[in-house]
């Protein structure tokens, strides 16, 4: 599959992740030779998506990646995604690169470093391979070991302008703080939405003891998109998101029309029964004649013919 212009609105080249439903959302995939946010809490599945773009391009796309690896080590991380079956040992011959750029520990303690080193080994290797697409996963971890919000800066824009000057789709996976409410401007690191083409956001909750895994498009330049959470989950094979198609036009019949609950007390107190067409629900504890009453309608009903 190529990269696809979305036919509805001139819309900037996209570049397919292979997710069905979050192509849907975006209408093609991220923005092509520009470079995309993906934040979320930990476990959110930053690295799982950033990754399975990746395998799709070199897979599927003829574009082939490049994988930098801030946090965990790039053995790990093809271990973690080896159930996908996303073929990565054959991919990784010539397709897909992995560099691990964990920084070593007399780095953490001089403090004083930037990306420069790691962006010259990187430019290298993207000619050689012909590398289309990138992902910087954990770029927080590299960030959080500079000395000031200055020296951060400085590293955001030098990445973010190397990326634009090599025309990679990009990725940059950002962890943010799990009960994070403050305004973005304030968050860590927060600006980088502002100066990304596109921003996505996971997240991961537990609602009444069950697991909730949603996305969001935060923003798109130059496109529209699915302004909607949707819900997503990582199955066998990755990710799947699920799309709320929201209907254009509803053809249901409404009614003034009542008929009989079958108990005529309960009809006086509903302004005289059921609407015809409706959906009723009946609920109440163990014992409290549910049935009874759900029979004393379909008894009415039996009556009326
Ligand atoms: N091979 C797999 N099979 C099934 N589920 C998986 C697999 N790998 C990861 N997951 C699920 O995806 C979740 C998110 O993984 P991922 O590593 O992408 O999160 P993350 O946002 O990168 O987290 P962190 O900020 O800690 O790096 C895991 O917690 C796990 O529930
Ligand atoms: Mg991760």
């Amino acid at each position: 599959m190529k990269s696809v212009r979305s036919p509805l609105v001139k819309t900037p080249i996209k570049a397919p992740t292979g997710i069905a439903g979050f192509d849907e959302i975006t209408g093609g995939g991220l923005p092509h030779g520009r470079t995309t946010l993906l934040v979320g809490g930990p476990g959110s599945g930053k690295t799982v998506l950033a990754l399975q773009f990746l395998a799709h391009g070199a897979r599927a796309c003829k574009e082939p990646g490049i994988f930098v690896a801030f946090e965990e080590s790039s053995k790990r991380i093809a271990a973690n995604a080896d159930s996908f079956g996303w073929k990565l040992p054959e991919l990784r011959r010539n397709k897909l690169f992995f560099m691990d750029a964990q920084p070593l520990p007399d780095l953490v303690q001089s403090g004083d470093f930037d990306l420069g080193g790691m962006l010259a080994a990187l430019e290298v290797k993207t000619r050689e391979m012909g590398a289309k697409r990138i992902v910087f996963d954990a770029l927080d971890v590299v960030l959080a070991l500079l000395p000031d919000t200055a020296a951060e800066r400085r590293e955001i824009y030098r990445l973010h302008a190397w990326l634009l000057a090599h025309e990679l789709t990009g990725v940059i996976t950002l962890k943010s703080g799990a009960d994070d409410t403050s305004p973005i401007s304030q968050q860590p690191f927060g600006f980088m939405q502002f100066m990304v083409d596109c921003a996505v956001i996971l997240n991961h909750s537990v609602v009444l003891g069950v697991s909730q895994r949603s996305l969001r498009v935060q923003k798109y330049r130059g496109s529209g998109f699915d302004e909607n959470e949707s819900a997503f989950l990582i199955g066998n094979s990755g990710f799947e998101v699920a799309v709320a198609h929201t209907l254009s036009r509803v053809d249901a019949k409404v009614s003034n029309e009542r008929v009989s609950s079958g108990v005529a007390r309960l009809d006086t107190m509903l302004g005289g029964g059921y609407y015809r067409g409706a959906s009723v629900l009946i609920t109440g504890f163990s014992g409290t004649a549910k049935t009874t009453l759900s029979g004393a309608f379909a008894e009415a009903a039996c009556r009326r013919g």
